[in-house]
C-alpha cells in the first residue's frame, strides 16, 4: 500500500491568484530515500505542508483533489493524527525547537501522546545515540549550532516513529561540511529503519549520490517522478533550472557531444569508473 497518494490535488492559498499546487497525482511507497527538486517557487514548500494536512487545514485556501496519508484522509483527519504518520522539519528548525532542554524536547511528542515515562527515556537513548547528540543532552536549544538544532528537530520527530520523515532544506544554513554530516545521517536512519524520507534540497551534489527516485516541481506541477538514473538521464531534468552538479554538467555535456552514451553518475566513484568509457 502507498504511504501517500494525491489524486488530482491542487491548492491556491487565500489572495493568490495562481494555484501553488496543480494537478498534483503522486504515490509514494515505504523504505525510499526521495529528493524533491524544483526552481524557486515551484511548489515544494506547499507540496510538503500537503503531507500532514497544515493545507488544507491551517493554510486559509482552495483546494481542489483528493489527498491522503496512510489511507487517512488529509483534508479531515487531525494534524496531530497525520503527524505521527509523516514527521516534518521545516526550514529554520529553531522555530520548531521550543522546550528548556534538548531532552525535554525530544520528550515534548511523546508526553503528548501519554507514553510511561519509562517507555519515553528508553526512546530518547535510542534517538539521541542515533542522531549523536549524547553531549548536548542538558543544554537549550538556543545554546547549540544550528547542525546540532537540525539533528534534535530530527531526534524529535523520529522519537515519534513516523513512517515518513518530510524534511525542507535541511542543511540551507548549514556549512558543507555539516551538510554532508546530516544528510548522510538521514540517510543511515532511512536505511536501518526503512522509513521513507523525503528531502527538498539544494545541493544536488551532497544529496544525489544517496537517493533513490526523485520527484522535479515546476510552477506547482509535479512534472517528474521516478527512479534516479531515469529522471537524471531525461530532458526534464536536463531543461530544469536548477544548480545541477558539477559531475552531471561535464558528462551531460559528453553526451550531447556524442562522446558519451551511458548514464550520467552522480558521485565521483561512479564518475571515475564512467571516465573510462569515454570514447
Ligand atoms: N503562506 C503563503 N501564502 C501565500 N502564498 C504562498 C504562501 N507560501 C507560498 N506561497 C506561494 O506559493 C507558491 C509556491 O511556493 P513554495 O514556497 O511552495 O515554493 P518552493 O518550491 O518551496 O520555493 P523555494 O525553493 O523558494 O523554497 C509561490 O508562488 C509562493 O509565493
Ligand atoms: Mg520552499
Amino acid at each position: 500500500m502507498s504511504l501517500i497518494k494525491f489524486y488530482n490535488f491542487h491548492f491556491r492559498y487565500k489572495g493568490n491568484d495562481e494555484y501553488a499546487l496543480k494537478k498534483i497525482n503522486l504515490e509514494i511507497e515505504s523504505n525510499r530515500f526521495i529528493l524533491l527538486a524544483g526552481e524557486t517557487g515551484s511548489g515544494k514548500t506547499s507540496l510538503i505542508r500537503c503531507m500532514n494536512g497544515l493545507i488544507p487545514q491551517f493554510y486559509a485556501g482552495y483546494y481542489k483533489g483528493y489527498a491522503e496519508i496512510s489511507g487517512k484522509n488529509t483534508t479531515e483527519t487531525p494534524i496531530s493524527e497525520l503527524s505521527t504518520e509523516v514527521g516534518i522539519v521545516f526550514q529554520n528548525p529553531e522555530n520548531q525547537l521550543i522546550a528548556m532542554n534538548v531532552e525535554h524536547e525530544i520528550a515534548f511528542g511523546l508526553e503528548n501522546l501519554g507514553i510511561p515515562r519509562e517507555e519515553i527515556k528508553e526512546k530518547i537513548k535510542e534517538v539521541v545515540a542515533i542522531t549523536e547528540i549524547e553531549s548536548i543532552i542538558d543544554k537549550a536549544p538556543f545554546e547549540i549550532s544550528g547542525g546540532e538544532q537540525q539533528r534534535v528537530a530530527i531526534a524529535s520527530i523520529l522519537v515519534l516513529e513516523p513512517r515518513v520523515i518530510v524534511l525542507d532544506e535541511p542543511t540551507a544554513n548549514l556549512d558543507p561540511l555539516f551538510a554532508r554530516k546530516i544528510l548522510n545521517l538521514l540517510k543511515k536512519i532511512q536505511v536501518e529503519k526503512k522509513m521513507t524520507v523525503i528531502i527538498s534540497e539544494h545541493r544536488m551534489d551532497l544529496i544525489l549520490p544517496l537517493v533513490d527516485d526523485i520527484i522535479l516541481m515546476k510552477e506547482g506541477e509535479i512534472i517528474a517522478h521516478g527512479v534516479k538514473d531515469e529522471v537524471i538521464n531525461s530532458n526534464t531534468f536536463e531543461n530544469l533550472n536548477i544548480n545541477k552538479p558539477k559531475i552531471y554538467s561535464i558528462f551531460n555535456e559528453l553526451k550531447n557531444r556524442n562522446q558519451f552514451q551511458h548514464d550520467i553518475p552522480v558521485s565521483i566513484k561512479d564518475a571515475v569508473s564512467s571516465l573510462k568509457m569515454i570514447k
